[in-house]
């Protein structure tokens, strides 16, 4: 938290909203009821931010090791199925605050992964039901099994092969819905560095202090 007062959200900001709004729209309808029952709900959520109107708790720029493939991560993304998301984030690239989640993480994950928020409790776009944010993995990564306990999770994916699990090998443009509490791991290919879009659902005190433990 800055302490500062919160604004009202600039354009650049809900611009990004919109463009999340857009792709879950875009990404939603795979016959599933779980799943559109997930992005449905997502949908309101930030629906009702959206029409808040949005706040904005500006927090100060970070970059971790893995930002180094960020603006090749987010050009591959404007070539893809999500490409007005890649054009919001490249606006906002320079303002976003990249973290690890967790307390100690192994040395190969600190150099190759890390996650910003868009929207959340801590901002920088205030929200108490929703996390919106981004997770970047260098070529090659593997992310260890984890889980969020009381915490619904979809992934979209913008640029990258990746899979979760070792069950399917994904592309751009996809969704995966990750339930409360259910253990997953990820892989990304090694042609390139992957970007994926995340949501996040949960009781509000959950998202305040999501406890993220790798198992
Ligand atoms: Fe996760």
């Amino acid at each position: 938290m800055t302490g500062a007062e919160p604004t009202k959200a600039t354009p650049e900001w809900l611009a990004l909203l919109a463009a999340f709004d857009a792709a879950y729209g875009q990404a939603a309808d795979a016959g599933s009821a779980p799943i559109a029952d997930h992005t449905a709900r997502l949908r309101q959520a930030l629906a009702r931010v959206q029409a808040g109107p949005p706040r904005l708790s500006p927090r100060p720029a970070a970059d971790k090791p893995v930002t180094r493939w960020l603006p090749a991560a987010l050009a591959a993304a404007t070539r893809g199925p999500f490409a007005d998301m890649a054009m919001a984030l490249l606006a906002v690239a320079d303002r976003l605050t990249w973290e690890y989640g967790y307390a100690s993480l192994p040395e190969a994950l600190a150099r190759d992964y890390a996650y910003c928020e868009i929207l959340g409790p801590q901002g920088p776009i205030l929200a108490d039901d929703l996390i919106l944010g981004l997770v970047l993995f260098a070529p090659g990564t593997h992310y260890p099994p984890h889980h969020h306990k009381g915490i619904e999770e979809s992934y979209l994916a913008l640029s990258g092969r990746w899979s979760q699990n070792h069950a399917a090998s994904h592309a751009p443009g996809s969704l995966v819905f990750n339930p409360p509490a259910t253990e997953h791991e990820i892989t990304t290919g090694s042609a390139g560095p992957c970007l994926l879009a995340y949501g996040w659902l949960g009781d509000p005190r959950r998202l305040a202090a999501p406890g993220m433990v790798l198992s």
